[in-house]
């Protein structure tokens, strides 16, 4: 079966420095990857590889077969469209309520979004179905709420609600929880991933805890300085190796004057 995200031989580098060194895994429809490594390693490089915007030096990435680098600019909104993003700072429009934050998830799919999402002209099946997915969220009772009116934990899961508003079949999730509380972590992550299982979605998320990735993951993929060290189910992930993704030249700048990532 085609794989829902297929990598091979990345390579990404801004100026003189190289971030993705030959970066290659396929992840197969419906398996929920984690994906672990330092600060500065190239995660997020790569998640935003994944949907055409980082220019790639050489490589190939392929979501469901279609390759990103051969597809016409139509071919490439509707690869898209089929991919959902989960981000660390929620990246909810603040002046707008939950419900229409959400409706904003059916924007890539028709012409004048910007005004359907504003509750002017989505039709009433959107608005149902915008309604459902703050239910499946369990934040049907904020709807009117604004995201300065909602804990963390709850702006996420507004931004999960939107995600699933798109029906996408991939998800890329970047540190979902890193700005949460541990309780709210769990909560968001038991969310994200009974979604995912729910729809039969494939994902690849960042999280920067070892113990939160061994009770989600199916499969652990472990970056060190833009290299894949580690991709293993997640019953077989070595604790030691895991470990060592974080010890020495674990930044893809280790060797320039180091910035936070
Ligand atoms: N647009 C960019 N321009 C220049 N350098 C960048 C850019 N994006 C990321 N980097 C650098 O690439 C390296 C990897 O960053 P990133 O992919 O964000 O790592 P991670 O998500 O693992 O913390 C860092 O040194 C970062 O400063
Ligand atoms: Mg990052």
């Amino acid at each position: 079966m085609t794989p829902a995200i297929s990598c091979e031989q990345v390579q990404v580098g801004y100026g003189d420095l190289q971030v993705l060194r030959g970066v290659s895994f396929d992840i197969p429809v419906g398996q929920g990857v984690v994906l672990l490594g330092a600060n500065g390693c190239g995660k997020s490089t790569l998640l935003r590889s994944l949907n055409g915007l980082e220019k790639l030096q050489s490589g190939r990435i392929r979501i469901h077969g279609d390759s990103l680098h051969d597809a016409s600019r139509r071919d490439l909104r509707r690869i898209r469209c089929s991919m959902g993003y989960v981000f660390q700072q929620f990246n909810l429009v603040p002046q707008l309520s939950a419900f229409q934050n959400v409706l904003l998830g059916a924007m890539g799919r028709q012409r004048f979004g910007l005004l359907s999402c504003l509750g002017l002209t989505a039709s009433a099946e959107e608005r149902e179905r915008a309604m459902d997915c703050l239910d499946r969220v369990g934040m049907a009772d904020r709807a009117l709420h604004r995201p300065s009116a909602l804990s963390g934990g709850q702006q996420q899961r507004v931004a999960i609600a939107r995600m699933l508003m798109q029906a996408p079949r991939v998800v890329i999730a970047d540190e979902p929880v890193a700005s949460l509380d541990p309780k709210a972590e769990r909560e968001v992550l038991d969310l994200l991933w009974r979604i995912v299982r729910e729809e039969g979605l494939s994902m690849l998320c960042t999280l920067h805890q070892l113990d939160l990735a061994r009770d989600y993951a199916d499969r652990i993929i472990g970056m060190k300085a833009g290299r894949i060290e580690i991709d293993a189910p997640v019953a077989e992930a070595d604790r030691d190796r895991l470990d060592a993704l974080y010890i020495g030249m674990a930044r893809v700048d280790a060797q320039h004057d180091g910035e936070a990532a």
